[in-house]
């Protein structure tokens, strides 16, 4: 039976990352993937383009149970160095907004880049083999090694990587696995809940999802953490990228709070009275929202009257109102449609600086299996190739 250096479960952004990297420091790497073919999430990221980075990428950008665990792994593999690594393989890239980059052509040329890299692995005497549509029945550790059964076939090695990512979007093979994993071996997981996913709507907000369709850039506000970007109504409820950054931040029974004018200065329609006071709050709402989104905020506030024949009391009520508009999601759409998963192998049972596990040695954690959840833009990616290029330092 042939002996590995490591075998890393899971295909993925960080499982072909950390394969080809210890493949070029010499190891010789089994990677065993569950579905057909590996790097699917990467094949559908950003559009088809893959967000996969973001030049502002730091610890701030990430959740966990321990803001400090990222900083390690993302301060030794930066964003710009995973730039170079792209430029390298002459895949041409553009800066969309807020620092997220994304291939000009294709997500498919990042995964032919990472296989390219695997196979690289020959020139430093390393080996990266890749074997798909396996099925994990075993894991265990034996003398010192790691003995994985897959497809009846029983696999030896000095170091195991869990790469398996979490369960969201279980339609495209992602599995609660790396948890099953972790578990047996021991390890506490925070309970993992869909982040970057829609919002739903009930009750009272029910009305909004009329609206379907509508977006605006706002202020959405969870708790203390804010984003301005665009969000959008939907059919269910909300969505676009400022609902699905707080949602990542949103528990259960909370408010989302939206500022539906965060350009706006305090005071602003109290002006708008004194210069326009034939016009009305509908009028000047359409001055910077979409028709149907001023109709339905106007209509909610009940001021139909001209500005003139308003109180300024009201008007700063309105005004109030229009800046903390709250809403109380009655749940999310889950993980079905949850970009990525928050939670997972908790972080303290790991070292920040290889990703091993501190109670198994040889056990390593990378990518979304672990407690560390990027913003939407590129951040998810960034952790993987990160906590990726980390433990392949060690395995
Ligand atoms: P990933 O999910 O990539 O890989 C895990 C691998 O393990 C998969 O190949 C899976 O099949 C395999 N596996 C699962 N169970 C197994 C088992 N039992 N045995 C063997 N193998 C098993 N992020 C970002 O930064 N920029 C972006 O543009 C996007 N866009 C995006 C779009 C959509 C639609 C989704 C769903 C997600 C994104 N993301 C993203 C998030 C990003 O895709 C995600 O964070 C990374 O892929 C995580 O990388 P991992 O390698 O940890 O898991």
């Amino acid at each position: 039976m042939p002996v590995f250096d490591t075998i890393i479960l899971g295909a993925g952004a960080a499982g072909l990352f950390c394969a080809a990297q210890a493949g070029q420091r010499g190891k010789r790497v089994l990677v065993l993937e569950r579905s057909a073919k590996p790097g699917k999430k990467i094949l559908i990221s950003g559009g088809g383009r893959c967000n996969f980075t973001n030049i502002h990428a730091g610890p701030a950008h990430y959740l966990s149970a321990n803001p400090h665990f990222a900083k390690s792994a993302l301060s030794r593999y930066t964003a710009r160095d995973f730039i170079d690594l792209i430029e390298k393989h002459g895949i041409a890239w553009h800066e969309k907004t807020l620092g997220q980059l994304f291939c000009d052509n294709s997500a498919k040329q990042v995964v032919a880049m990472l296989m390219d890299e695997c196979a690289r692995a020959a020139e430093f005497g390393g080996d990266v083999q890749l074997l798909c549509d396996q099925d994990i029945t075993d894991a265990a550790r034996q003398d010192g090694a790691f003995v994985i059964t897959a497809n009846g076939q029983v696999h030896r090695a000095h170091s195991l990587v869990i790469a398996t990512g979490g369960p969201s979007i279980p339609k495209m093979g992602a599995t609660g696995f790396a948890y099953d994993l972790a578990r047996q071996f021991g390890l506490k997981i925070i309970e993992p809940r869909p982040a970057l996913v829609p919002l739903t709507l009930g009750g009272e907000d029910v009305l909004f999802r009329d609206l379907s369709g509508v977006s605006a850039t706002v202020d959405a506000r969870s708790g203390k953490t804010t984003f301005r970007e665009a969000a959008l109504f939907t059919h269910k409820g909300l969505s676009g990228p400022s609902i699905l950054q707080v949602s990542s931040y949103w528990k259960h029974g909370e408010p989302i709070t939206i500022d539906f004018l965060p350009d706006r200065p305090e005071g602003w329609l109290l002006e708008a009275k004194r210069e326009t006071p034939r016009s009305t709050v509908k009028a000047k709402l359409k001055d910077v929202l979409s028709d149907r989104l001023a109709t339905t905020l106007s209509g909610r506030l009940g001021i139909e009257t001209e500005l003139g024949n308003v109180s300024d009391k009201a008007l700063r009520a309105a005004e109030a109102q229009l800046a903390r508009w709250t809403f109380h999601p009655n749940g999310s759409e889950g993980f079905a449609k949850a970009e990525v998963t928050a939670g997972g192998i908790d972080t303290k049972e790991l070292s920040s600086k290889t990703m091993e596990a501190r109670k198994v040695p040889g056990l390593y954690v990378i990518g979304e299996a672990a407690d560390v959840t990027g913003w939407l833009g590129g951040y998810n990616f960034q952790w993987a190739w990160s906590s990726g290029w980390a433990a392949a330092q060690a395995v």
